[in-house]
């Protein structure tokens, strides 16, 4: 099949196996954002921008650029893009597949001489996934307006995310008085990261929502003691009480997620005090990562967590602090027209597919508040991602690239788009 499609598979296989290589040793696929091996990775997806003829830049907001000019007045752009930075022991195809699907869309322009009406941006946003800094999606929410000033001075171990910044060619000084950019539709190809295609056997999903996702901060503070001569009813266990807290979270999360809308919650980070084996557990401090595709229920979450901690905190003689919203964003849809876009050039080749609301957070989730944007997914294998065993067969992908490259015909060839 891939020998029909508009793009090259081969291709596509070369540059995601390119960057696989560039990896932790003994931790694939780990080339987080900042490190020396994400600066590889971005050197060799610059090389290959430039190679398919597109003039790069690093923008204010820490992202890597590739334009492919269209000439004549300025007009809003068509974007396409994804990220190249992974989480921890994860990530060969997240946000990979998308930026190399994007520049293939490219290469294939280029090989086919298609002159564009518009200036076409293939863009691998700055940290998608949660950087050292704590906070995800800098490069998406910076280039639209929407990064937090306090954000900047945000700091860890090894300095400021203004610095960090400034280490892979952004510009702290300019990032917080950016103007989004005039974009006329902005698209992006992922992985699905969930095993409904798989299991339903479609190529691609056309992706309805992206979930808003809320982080909350729970500390909980019990008190240490001797863990062989204090007595067992004469204890405020800090983890003891974290625990009881973290099931009601997934009792609760399994309730909001038996209705027909999206709900996830996890307790996906958890640091105890001092976490020693004679010592009963003082202080416990852990983040809950909640999802809805509704807002109405991520609130009733919210309400019912305040509520849920104060009970526990009750039951176990614990001081537990208010959930505190550590970060907070809401649901967004994908643009209708551009749905409908990317369904026509889907089937239109023959492809099969499926609506499907995102679980995972996105660059297209930041892009969508200020543009029309729009996103495919394409096929994991077993659901698996965020693991090493996450994987997407090369054709997938490619099925996904054809799918974008006759979206990007589409959408330039329409007269409104070319008005702007
Ligand atoms: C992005 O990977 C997310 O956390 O959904
Ligand atoms: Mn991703
Ligand atoms: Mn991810």
């Amino acid at each position: 099949m891939s020998s029909n499609l508009p793009v090259n598979a081969a291709r596509i296989a070369e540059d995601i196996d390119a960057l696989a290589r560039l990896t932790e040793p003994g931790r694939p696929w780990t080339r987080r954002v900042f490190s020396p091996l994400f600066l590889e990775g971005r050197a060799y997806i610059e090389a290959r921008m430039r190679a398919a003829g597109l003039e790069t830049r690093i923008d204010a907001a820490g992202n890597l650029i590739g334009c492919r000019v269209a000439g004549g007045e300025a007009r809003a752009v068509l974007m396409l893009g994804s990220h190249s930075d992974t989480v921890p022991d994860g990530g060969r195809f997240d946000g990979i597949a998308g930026v190399v699907a994007a520049l293939e869309v490219a290469r294939s322009l280029a090989e086919r001489g298609v002159a564009l009406a518009h200036d076409l941006e293939v863009v691998d946003f700055l940290a998608e996934e949660v950087s050292p800094f704590g906070v995800s999606c800098i490069g998406s929410r910076g280039m639209t307006a929407q990064m937090p000033e306090t954000w900047l001075t945000r700091r860890n171990e090894s300095g400021a995310l203004g610095d960090a910044l400034v280490s892979v060619g952004g510009d702290p000084a300019v990032v917080l008085r950016l103007s989004p950019p005039k974009i006329a539709a902005f698209l992006e190809l992922h992985i699905e990261q969930g095993p409904v295609l798989e299991r339903q056997g479609r190529d691609i999903g056309l992706v309805t929502g992206i979930v808003g996702i809320t982080r909350f901060e729970i500390l909980v503070e019990g008190r240490p003691d001797h863990a062989g001569t204090t007595p067992m009813d004469a204890r405020a266990d800090a983890l003891v009480a974290a625990s009881d807290l973290v099931l009601k979270i997934r009792d609760e999360a399994l309730r909001l997620s038996r209705k027909p809308s999206h709900f996830a919650a996890t307790v996906g980070e958890f640091v105890m005090a001092p976490n020693a084996a004679n010592v009963v557990p003082g202080r416990v401090r852990l983040l809950v990562d909640a999802r809805a595709e509704r807002r109405p229920d991520m609130e009733a979450f919210a309400t019912w967590l305040d509520q849920a901690a104060k009970n526990v905190a009750t039951a176990h003689g614990a001081a537990i602090s208010p959930p505190a919203r550590v970060s907070d964003s809401e649901p967004i849809a994908c643009d209708p027209h551009l749905f409908a876009v990317l369904e026509n050039a889907a089937k239109s080749a023959g492809m099969t597919t499926l609506p499907l609301v995102s679980g995972a957070g996105h660059d297209a989730a930041w892009i969508a508040r200020v543009a029309p944007a729009a996103m495919i997914f394409v096929p994991s294998r077993d659901g698996r991602s965020h693991a090493p065993d996450e994987w997407t067969d090369n054709d997938a992908i490619a099925r996904g690239a054809a799918v974008l490259f006759e979206a990007v015909l589409a959408l330039d060839a329409e007269p409104e788009m070319t008005k702007t």
